[in-house]
């Protein structure tokens, strides 16, 4: 964990928010539900979420804010009335698990609860996120952000053991593990949209898999930096790039395969653009080499910009 109060906080939401998506996927399995790993996870959310960090928000974070001029209705105000209702439905939980236990038979109640549960604390936790806390770093002093994170540091010790969140990381990416849940946000998007997403950025970007074959590139319609078609799908990357080029392609990916590299970048002038090349290699979550992705793109519209631009055209 760094240093840094408000990575503490959205450190600490990222964990939560990884909790609730497992518990929700259990709990669709119904009577399949892992329950002692849903019990877990629902102690975590309790000893962790609640009396942890909320009480980070609590006692710490949220009078600071208030000593800072914040109003103690609006947003705080609101904060703690949901910190309240999510601590009801946490008593809700804990108790339907232990039924569930107990008698070894799901309930449908439980699953009313996890959704309830889990809608209150997803919009709870994007509140703070993306209004409070932006609000917060109006106000917070340079002294008061080392305050924060050292009274954080404390709290948690004391209600949760020091290293708490770094336990619970391990513990967390276990069950994800165990479980083959893997947080996938994209497989929630339909490949069109990935297309269409892929290609509205002003990067070029190539996908090579782990055998050297080229598997993917944007913008197939489009006027390209380096004209690529639909033929170099399949062939392998040494077959597209020119032959000068090759051998540093070759030492790239070798070095990539080894784990001796993770990215590589050059940059040049081409016509009349400042083109930056960059590869980034893919890796699993075991650390395998899955391939390369390169990235290209001109920008010298970037490094021409000076000053601020805070205002839409
Ligand atoms: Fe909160
Ligand atoms: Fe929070």
């Amino acid at each position: 964990m760094n240093n840094n109060y408000l990575d503490v906080l959205t450190n600490d939401h990222l964990l939560i928010e990884k909790a609730l998506i497992l518990v929700e996927k259990e709990a669709k399995k119904e009577e399949k539900m892992n329950v002692s790993m849903v019990k877990t996870l629902i102690e975590f959310l309790d000893d962790y979420g609640d009396k942890c960090h909320n009480m980070k928000e609590e006692k710490i974070y949220f009078p600071l804010l208030l000593e800072r001029g914040l109003p103690p209705q609006g947003p705080i105000g609101v904060m703690l009335q949901e910190h309240q209702m999510e601590r009801e439905y946490l008593d809700k939980l804990k108790e339907s698990i232990n039924d569930i236990e107990k008698s070894g038979k799901f309930i449908t109640e439980f699953a009313n609860l996890v959704a309830g549960y889990e809608e209150l604390t997803k919009s709870h936790i994007w509140k703070e996120n993306d209004i409070l806390y932006p609000m917060g770093k109006h106000v917070i002093t340079p002294e008061d952000e080392t305050y924060l994170y050292n009274e954080f540091i404390k709290i948690e010790s004391e209600t949760a053991g020091a290293g708490a969140y770094e336990r619970y990381v391990v513990q967390i990416n276990t069950f994800e593990k165990q479980t083959g849940q893997r947080i996938d946000l994209l497989s929630a998007i339909s490949t069109e949209i990935m297309t269409n997403m892929l290609d509205s950025i002003p990067v070029e970007l190539s996908f090579v898999d782990a055998d050297n074959r080229v598997r993917y590139f944007n913008k197939i319609y489009e006027k390209k930096i380096f004209t690529r078609t639909l033929s170099v799908i399949g062939r392998t990357v040494q077959q597209c790039h020119p032959q000068k080029s090759v051998h540093l392609v070759n030492q790239i990916i070798e070095e990539m395969k080894t784990g001796k590299r993770d990215q590589a970048s050059f940059w040049i002038n081409f016509e009349s653009m400042f083109v930056h090349i960059s590869y980034y290699a893919v890796r699993n979550e075991k650390g395998e080499y899955q391939g390369v992705v390169e990235m290209v793109q001109d920008v010298k519209p970037y490094r021409d910009l000076e000053g601020e631009k805070r205002l839409l055209d």
